[in-house]
């Protein structure tokens, strides 16, 4: 579903805009009057593109459109303008409006822009849409449709609804922090706090005052009176990460609040009654840990009611495509790129890959390769070379020639006719390594294949399929699996 908000303060140009775009499949198009009612509109609709008009009373459409790339750099704005304001169309482009179209507006015009605009922008916001997920703060997303990262949601879910405490267990680099942030944003405690504290940083001598907070001349050095994190948390949520490194005497004291819900602060002889939420998370084994007297069994069992166990990305695979797309979006924001995707060479690359660093890992790879990257999609080459040296890439020519190919493949396969040709088939049984995999190779050629192909006949599908002799559905599910984007080859 793509919405749109036509902004302009002639009701006859909203209306005849609006009809041309409802034409389109699953468009829902929506109206603002002027720039300030379209902020209104924008800050809560969740829109795809907006259709600006300049001149408007009140907010004028270059202050409405700062204002919502303000809000949301990623919403596309199309100015629409008299031919006599030609100027300030202009002018918004170079502030980030990504085209503009004149008055008055044609259909056919009009509907070819904004599907060009979408087509890019779709793959991978759409893409990242239709992955099961969780929202958590900021907008942020956690991504997984794995059989158990279901179950984890599901539990996640439950949780939400009680207010008991919560053990998250599984390697670093897993998610423990989000899955707490999610807990906590879907719960009672919503409006309160999340307070997170990681247990490994505290000093011992420091613990109890950290937690349950001390009066003024507890012991050395407490000069002033001090609030503890338990307090802080009131009516939110105390996050305790690596629970695994709490000593044995806080874990006792521990044990004392989640039963009784009360702490006493240090020197105080005043107690404190708390409703805070506790989530723990470690990575620690605790079972083999209270084997070995370093882990109380009583609080193991008190916290291990409803446990959340996130597996490592290698037992869950099926998600790295999606939690890359997922990455790219975010880096397209935050580095304010427009990568669209990732070769399938990269992504074999990712899949294949055992992530001891797990999900943090992939995180940190996806922004490297980013920084590297200035085409269309990530390639192997922009991939950081401790990955590739991990997953067996030679690193030398061949890399390079990998880059090469992927190049061609991308931008210049028009050019490259004729002698071309036979150099680029040699470059293909060149790339060292992975030399003789048929199905990448095949997967290679028919891309460049279907990419030659639309821009012979100017992205349009039916004609691409009957001259290149692929049936239409056929051609449809490479285009997407190789996420071509056909109407870049409609001029
Ligand atoms: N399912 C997910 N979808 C999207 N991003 C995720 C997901 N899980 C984790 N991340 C991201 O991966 C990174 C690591 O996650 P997090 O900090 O929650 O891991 P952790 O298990 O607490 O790691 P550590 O044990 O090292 O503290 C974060 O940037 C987080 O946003
Ligand atoms: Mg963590």
């Amino acid at each position: 579903m793509m919405k749109v908000l036509v902004v302009d303060d002639d009701a006859g140009i909203r209306l005849s805009v609006k009809n041309s775009l409802q034409t389109i499949d699953r468009f829902q198009v929506d109206e603002a009057f002027d720039g300030i009612n379209a902020l209104e509109k924008v800050k809560v609709g969740a829109y795809n593109l907006v259709m600006l008009d300049v001149d408007m009373p009140r907010m004028n459409g270059l202050a409405a459109l700062t204002a919502i790339k303000e809000f949301d750099p990623t919403i596309i704005v199309i100015i629409m303008t008299a031919y006599a304001n030609i100027n300030d169309a202009v002018k918004a482009v170079k502030h980030g409006a990504y085209n503009y179209i004149s008055k008055p507006v044609k259909s056919d015009e009009l509907k070819e822009l904004v599907n060009k605009a979408l087509a890019a922008h779709s793959l991978i916001s759409e893409a990242a849409a239709s992955a099961p997920q969780l929202s958590t703060e900021n907008g942020r997303k956690m991504i997984g449709s794995n059989a158990q990262m279901r179950k984890v949601f599901n539990v996640i879910h439950r949780l939400s609804k009680v207010d008991t405490p919560v053990l998250i267990l599984g390697a670093s680099g897993t998610g423990k922090e989000l899955v707490a942030r999610a807990i906590h944003l879907n719960s009672a405690q919503k409006d309160g706090k999340f307070v997170a504290i990681n247990c490994s940083a505290i000093p011992e001598n420091l613990f109890e005052s950290e937690l349950f907070g001390h009066e003024k001349g507890a012991f050395t050095g407490a000069d002033q009176r001090k609030i503890g994190k338990f307090q802080y948390a009131e009516g939110g949520t105390l996050f305790l990460d690596e629970l695994g490194d709490m000593p044995l005497f806080m874990q006792v004291k521990l044990l004392r609040v989640l039963q009784e819900k009360v702490f006493t602060p240090v020197g105080s002889n005043r107690e404190i009654e708390t409703t805070a939420r506790v989530i723990a998370a470690t990575n620690r084994p605790l079972e083999a840990m209270i084997k070995d007297g370093k882990f109380r069994e009583d609080l193991y069992y008190r916290l291990n009611v409803m446990p959340i166990f996130l597996p490592s990305l290698s037992e869950r695979r099926d998600d790295i495509e999606q939690l890359v797309k997922n990455f790219i979006y975010k880096f397209n924001k935050k580095q304010g790129k427009k990568i669209i995707g990732v070769t399938p060479e990269a992504l074999s690359l990712l899949k294949k890959y055992d992530w001891p660093g797990n999900i943090r890992e992939l995180e940190n790879v996806i922004e490297h390769a980013f920084i590297l990257e200035e085409g269309t999609h990530l390639t192997v080459s922009s991939l950081p070379e401790p990955f590739l040296i991990a997953t067996g890439v030679e690193l030398s020519a061949p890399n390079l020639k990998v880059k090469y190919f992927n190049e061609i493949d991308e931008n210049t396969a028009e050019q490259n006719e004729g002698d071309e040709e036979s150099i680029r088939s040699e470059e293909i049984v060149t790339i060292s390594g992975e030399s003789l995999d048929f199905n990448k190779h095949k997967e290679a050629f028919e891309r460049e294949f279907i990419v030659k192909a639309l821009k012979m006949f100017k992205g349009r599908i039916n004609q691409t399929a009957l001259h290149a002799n692929i049936p239409k559905k056929t051609l449809l599910r490479k285009i997407e699996k190789y996420g071509i984007v056909a109407k870049d080859y409609s001029e």
